[in-house]
């Protein structure tokens, strides 16, 4: 690998000189081997987890983590952590012979550059599953569909460029257990959340950011902390005792439990020679015996072949909130008119799919400004970051398009002194037209003409923008089957906005983001309201006037959960019971964020990681505790 690698970064140093004609085609493959050239040692190939070759796979293992899906690219930061950790885990017992199917290759180092998730939508890599029309939301959007790129979030509001480690609000857990789900309050959770923090990882401090130096800001999420605290609200580390207040996104997170991390679950215990790690291996349905309801093995597919291999103790899903019920139906497992529409037979009746949840909030919030502080496309695609960026791991490209500020604020809706906020804002030093067209509005999936309209006056000005985002929806989605083919996508109905305090809770927190471009922070800048002419017939700074453009415009920030909600087994929409195991059936978990019974209160990578830690504790203590094979096995 290396010489290729290294043949291929003389010519794109001799080509820096384009760059600055802010060519994004050219200037990928710069970077990628500009990276390749100066950060060799970082990148560690050797390290990778050893995909087992399939005439070597067992017939039967222990267990199978299924992975299924597309290659996650380490940004979606909701589900596939769960099963590297599940697998990592459960390898740690010996006499268990384990295996991970993964429907994609392996991570690259290369995925953990900001800009890279950008350069993966485009890419054939992107699955591109998108929300079916519902003309409620996402109107602004090529044919109404709200874009949900898989295995990342969304350029602009680039969420995943930080790997948010978020823990939610304590009260979330607490409200899972009050729902009839024992061990899932925050005291319970804290425990899995300090123990994936206190994973030992070499990796962290290998990857191009850890070498890095001193973060790099921009001096406008300065002033949106000042502003914050000029609308009454404190400065502060919102993963402590209180959420409620804002933070600058660098430097004050959190970085235990970002991408790196989760590959790290894998990389370090490589040569553990009882786990296997099947890459490339597209888990088409999970085998249940009809009469025993047993769980028994997997079939999936790889070189275009169909393999069936068996597991003696139990299947575990980990695919995540689109793939996990998909999986589950086309196994048998779902509800009944969806399962007899597509004449697979039903094996467990069970709402699976169902109780859909998703952070949305407004994009295109801009504020224009009149000093060149924000980042735009033509200033930071240029040798002079790039090369920075390679060589130090710093500088603009670690916040392009990402975001540098976080806040969580209360709406009139909420009670201010219960710290229980319920709009988070995502701050950016830069907006949609600060790339010219290039990216973000490909990844967030806007009609040509809108952008023309809206956008295209305004390409590569200065401005900052807040993505206000509704923490706790009450509107409820759904997913299922397109047809009983496992390469078709399933249908998603994400159902945004049916409940209408949803809208009006949202609207709020428009008009919080837009207060604080009044603060004496901002009007520092001249900071002005970029209108979307789409709105002009309502009054500006009215209700419709915000409904309008969060219609328009709508953004997922991609935090899909809940569609094997965990629930006591009087809950009607339950999937799977508080130790995960799917109701109904023997031998089959599901263990990630799809379980989530209600949404968490911010980004949900390092909630993911909580549940596969206790999903893999919950296995442990059955199978070494419990259950009768159990005593043969304690001592080990
Ligand atoms: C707001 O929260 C506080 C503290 O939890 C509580 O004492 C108070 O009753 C709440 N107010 C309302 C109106 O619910």
């Amino acid at each position: 690998m290396d010489h290729i690698v290294m043949s291929a970064v003389t010519s794109p140093i001799t080509g820096f000189g384009a760059l600055a004609s802010s060519n994004f085609g050219v200037f990928l493959p710069a970077l990628v081997a500009a990276l390749a050239y100066f950060q060799y040692e970082q990148m560690d190939p050797e390290s990778r987890p050893i995909d087992v070759p399939t005439d070597e796979l067992l017939e039967r293992y222990d267990f199978i983590v299924v992975g299924a899906g597309s290659a996650e690219y380490c940004s979606s930061g909701s589900t596939r952590f769960s099963g590297a950790v599940v697998a990592n885990r459960l390898s740690e017992v010996n006499s268990w012979k384990v295996l991970l199917l993964e429907a994609g290759g392996d991570e690259t180092e290369i995925s953990d550059v900001p800009l890279m998730a950008a350069y993966l939508q485009l890419s054939a890599l992107d699955w591109k599953y998108k929300s079916e029309p519902q003309g409620q939301a996402c109107l602004a959007m090529n044919n109404g569909r709200c874009n949900w790129p898989r295995g990342k979030v969304i350029g602009g509001s680039s969420v995943l460029n930080y790997m948010l480690y978020l823990r939610g609000n304590k009260k979330d857990y607490d409200n899972w257990e009050a729902q009839g789900n024992p061990g899932w309050g925050y005291q319970q959770a804290l425990h899995y959340f300090k123990k994936s923090e206190d994973n030992k990882n070499p990796y962290l401090t290998r990857t191009p950011y850890h070498s890095s130096g001193a973060p790099y800001h921009t001096p406008l999420v300065a002033s949106f902390v000042e502003a914050g605290k000029q609308l009454g609200y404190v400065n502060r580390d919102i993963n402590g005792e209180f959420q409620t207040g804002f933070m600058m996104a660098q430097g004050t997170i959190r970085r235990g439990a970002r991408c790196s991390t989760g590959k790290s679950f894998l990389r370090p215990i490589r040569l553990r020679p009882n786990l296997h790690v099947a890459m490339n291996s597209h888990v088409t349905r999970v085998l249940i015996d009809p009469k025993s309801k047993i769980a028994f093995g997997v079939e999936f597919v790889r070189d275009g072949k169909l393999y069936r291999i068996r597991a003696k103790r139990e299947v575990v899903l980990s695919s995540g909130s689109v793939n996990s019920p998909q999986l589950l139906m086309l196994s048998g497992v779902g509800p009944r008119p969806e399962l007899d529409k597509h004449k697979i037979p039903v094996i467990q009746d069970l709402k699976v799919g169902h109780n859909l949840q998703d952070h949305i909030g407004l994009g295109g919030l801009t504020f224009l400004i009149n000093k060149q502080d924000s980042i735009t496309l033509e200033r930071v695609y240029s040798v002079g970051p790039l090369m920075q960026y390679a060589i130090f791991g710093g500088g603009p490209l670690t916040i392009m398009g990402g975001v540098e500020g976080l806040a969580f604020v209360n709406t009139k809706y909420a009670n201010a002194s219960d710290d229980f906020p319920d709009i988070e804002f995502h701050f950016v030093s830069g907006s949609t037209h600060s790339d010219a067209g290039a990216q973000i509005k490909k990844a967030h999936g806007l009609s040509d003409a809108f952008y023309d309209r809206v956008f295209r006056p305004i390409d590569n000005k200065d401005a900052w923008s807040v993505i206000p985002m509704l923490l706790r929806p009450r509107s409820r989605g759904y997913i299922t089957l397109r047809s009983k083919k496992p390469f078709d996508p399933p249908l998603i109905y994400p159902n945004y906005f049916m409940d209408d305090f949803d809208m009006k809770t949202l609207i709020e927190g428009v008009k919080i983001g837009v207060a604080l471009s009044h603060t004496p922070a901002f009007q520092s800048y001249g900071s002005k309201l970029h209108r979307f002419p789409d709105c002009d017939h309502f009054t500006l700074y009215s209700d419709p006037y915000w409904e309008c453009m969060i219609r328009l415009y709508t953004v997922t920030i991609y935090h899909p959960v809940g569609t094997c909600k965990m629930g006591p087994f009087w809950d009607e929409e339950a999937v799977v019971d508080p130790q995960l195991r799917v109701y109904g059936i023997k031998g089959l978990r599901v263990i990630d964020a799809s379980i989530m019974p209600t949404l968490v209160s911010g980004n949900t990578n390092a909630p993911a990681i909580m549940i596969g830690e206790k999903g893999a504790d919950l296995i442990k203590e059955f199978w070494l505790k419990t259950a009768r094979y159990g005593r043969t096995l304690a001592g080990i």
